[in-house]
């Protein structure tokens, strides 16, 4: 029996089936700056927007805006703002990746990730958890790269003093404002309820009984306040090489760490040009490993290789030679190994060390008036770090050397851990921009991937394609299903012998915005509260200029055994019947294909090992170049 030739579906049940689990948290929000104009649909917004994780956070990002700030101001105010409105997310304690898109079109990847100290644990990989979990331990932390990436791109970028962006946050940090709903959720979990209460960070989020707060309760960061005040003054050097360091340092070593001041002061921006990798006449701007780009861009490319253009696949000649992942041959080489009848063990895929699981994350996209656009994803790692908390500087530590696990051999000082962020930005032909990018540890390339394929090539609105239920699969290759997800697809999945995880927490979260003709589109991901749902921005749907690939017709006849086990007719599944259908009847087509060696390719492919690999190689080669 003849190899399956690549179809849409198959390829879109990679995506759906890709990746592993996550925990982000937070979500929603749209804000935008200016009114809707006369030329745009309502809803929409002509000079600037914001999409953070909150709406409190895209209100204080817009409120820079419109204050003269530029995109970048937009997106540091915002991400304070998040670090005490999502603080389970991200914050000062953490580290980030910015990929930023100057007017004249040149796209600069502003990378922060944490790194390793000089001096860390002996062996510290036998201390990895061998089952999913939140992590403790001062061992897990990597040097905070947050403030002193702010200064630098607010030095290039800024136009508002850089306090200016402190102050919102400083204010809610100190005044208190209710916890919000999503967070009270979040810290009722009993796994996070558990963890907050046996660790320091209860001093913040705990009640005179150490007992989790509620949603609503007054939440205040009186310390981190201060603390933000300082650096507002001072300049990050009051947090790399001042008062504001030192006693950070401190509070490490008391808590057991091994990071020493001159960790901080020798922490560096990595600057390097994005990778960009055309998708038909969309081009899509990543930034490199250790991010999760790459593994966005393989999934798009190998999803559109498969279905919707045999021939007019146009990659950029240097990507290709760079990039394993998003190489032809590599892609090719998936596609060798997919046989349509039947699932293989991981070996055959060579995934033998399926990644961990993974959790954390928030992303931000913002555009300005003048065209600078910024797409920001920040994070301490897991919900709340390592649970290790500075209660001198009311810092929250990431512990983001945890990303190692299960995905190294080794660790060297001054690594960074591979990472699921994947900040992306889109220009289309005719000057169309797309920023987007998302949360959700592992989930944060399926999530994304899905948003744009549902958005860009199935028509679908912005905030549908987001909104979308998604699936994935865990790192041990259990198929797990968000809420809503389509029951007949579920159970045809099933059928097909997928074993259904038990995933609880869909926090998988995406925020885009999409600037086409003059008129944006701003969505946040509306998971975690509905009530934004309401906000009249996300009833615009805007067809964004992006050739779909969906514009060539589609044939998809089945093979027999396949076509029998389901009652729905995808013989002849059409351009117009993909358009007219939600995901779930995509997904639906592509379950009735074995998902059993998509999932697991994909877990393979995606599988951290390869990334890590492709992350090493790649800073072995920088490195060299810089010497
Ligand atoms: C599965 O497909 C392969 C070719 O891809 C064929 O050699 C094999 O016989 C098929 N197995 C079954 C059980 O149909
Ligand atoms: C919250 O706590 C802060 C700091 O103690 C206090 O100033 C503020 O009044 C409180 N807000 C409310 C609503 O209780
Ligand atoms: C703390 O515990 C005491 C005794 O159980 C109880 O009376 C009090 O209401 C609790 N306080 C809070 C804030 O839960
Ligand atoms: C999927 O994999 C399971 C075992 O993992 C196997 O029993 C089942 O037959 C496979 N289904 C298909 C359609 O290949
Ligand atoms: C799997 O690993 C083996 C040995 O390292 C290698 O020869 C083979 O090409 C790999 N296969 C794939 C699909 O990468
Ligand atoms: C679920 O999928 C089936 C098969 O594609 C389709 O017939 C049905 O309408 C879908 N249900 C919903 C609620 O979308």
């Amino acid at each position: 029996m003849a190899k399956y030739k690549p179809k849409p579906w198959l390829v879109c049940c990679f995506i759906s089936a890709g990746l592993l689990c996550a925990v982000a948290l937070v979500c929603l929000c749209v804000v935008s700056r200016t009114k809707a104009d006369k030329d745009c649909p309502s809803g929409s917004f002509t000079r600037a927007a914001v999409a953070a994780d909150s709406r409190q956070c895209s209100e204080i990002g817009s409120n820079i805006l419109q204050q003269g700030g530029s995109a970048v101001d937009g997106a540091i105010a915002a991400l304070l703002c998040t670090s005490v409105i999502n603080p389970q997310s991200m914050g000062i304690g953490g580290g980030s990746i910015f990929t930023i898109r100057n007017k004249k079109g040149n796209v600069k990847v502003y990378n922060f990730r944490e790194t390793v100290p000089k001096s860390f644990k002996t062996n510290l990989l036998d201390d990895c958890p061998t089952s999913v979990g939140l992590t403790t331990g001062s061992q897990w932390i990597g040097v905070p790269g947050e403030l002193r990436a702010y200064e630098e791109v607010h030095k290039q970028y800024g136009k508002l003093p850089w306090a200016k962006l402190f102050e919102p946050t400083i204010k809610l940090a100190r005044e208190g404002f209710p916890l919000p709903a999503h967070l009270g959720t979040l810290l009722q979990f009993p796994i996070v309820k558990g963890h907050v209460e046996k660790s320091s960070i209860c001093d913040i989020f705990c009640n005179k009984n150490r007992t989790v707060l509620r949603t609503g309760e007054n939440l205040t960061f009186l310390k981190l306040a201060d603390t933000m005040e300082t650096i507002a003054k001072q300049g990050a050097k009051a947090f790399y090489s001042g008062k504001i360091g030192q006693d950070l340092i401190q509070d490490i070593e008391a808590a057991g760490g091994t990071m020493t001041m001159e960790d901080l002061t020798s922490f560096q921006v990595r600057v390097e040009d994005a990778w960009t990798v055309s998708l038909g006449s969309t081009k899509m701007h990543l930034p490199p490993p250790p991010s999760g780009g790459p593994l966005l861009a393989f999934i798009l490319k190998l999803m559109q290789e498969f279905p919707f253009n045999q021939n007019s696949l146009n990659v950029d000649q240097k990507i290709q030679i760079a990039v394993h992942l998003i190489q032809d041959s590599f892609i090719n080489s998936i596609n060798d190994r997919i046989s349509s009848n039947l699932t293989h063990e991981n070996s055959y895929y060579n995934n033998t060390k399926p990644s961990r699981d993974n959790v954390g994350t928030t992303h931000v996209s913002v555009l300005d008036e003048e065209g600078l656009a910024v797409s920001a994803s920040s994070t301490i790692n897991q919900v709340f770090g390592g649970g290790v908390y500075s209660p001198r500087t009311g810092i929250i530590l990431n512990n983001e050397l945890l990303d190692f696990c299960h995905r190294a051999d080794t660790v060297r000082a001054g690594e960074q851990p591979p990472s699921s962020m994947t900040p992306v930005i889109l220009e289309s032909k005719s000057g169309g921009l797309f920023v987007i990018g998302g949360s959700g540890g592992s989930l944060i390339t399926s999530a994304v991937a899905l948003s744009m394929i549902n958005h860009l090539w199935l028509g679908m609105n912005l905030k549908d394609a987001i909104a979308a239920p998604i699936v994935f699969v865990d790192s041990n290759n259990k198929v797990n299903f968000e809420p809503d997800f389509n029951k007949s697809v579920i159970k045809g999945l099933t059928t097909l012998g997928h074993k259904s995880g038990n995933w609880k927490f869909f926090l998988n979260v995406v925020n885009a915005l999409e600037k086409e003709n003059g008129c944006i589109t701003a969505v946040s991901d509306v998971r975690k509260d509905g009530s934004s749902l309401s906000s009249p921005l996300l009833k615009s749907p805007l067809k964004f200029p992006f050739k779909s690939p969906l514009e060539s017709p589609l044939e998809f006849p089945l093979g027999p055994p396949l076509e029998s086990l389901f009652e729905s007719p995808f013989k002849s599944l059409s351009k117009s019947f993909l358009k007219s259908h939600s995901q779930c009847d995509v997904l639906a087509a592509c379950c009735k294909i074995p998902l059993n060696n998509t999932d697991t390719i994909l877990s393979g492919v995606m599988g951290s090992k390869l990334t890590r690999q492709r992350s090493l190689d790649f800073e072995t080669k920088v490195s060299k170049r810089r010497r």
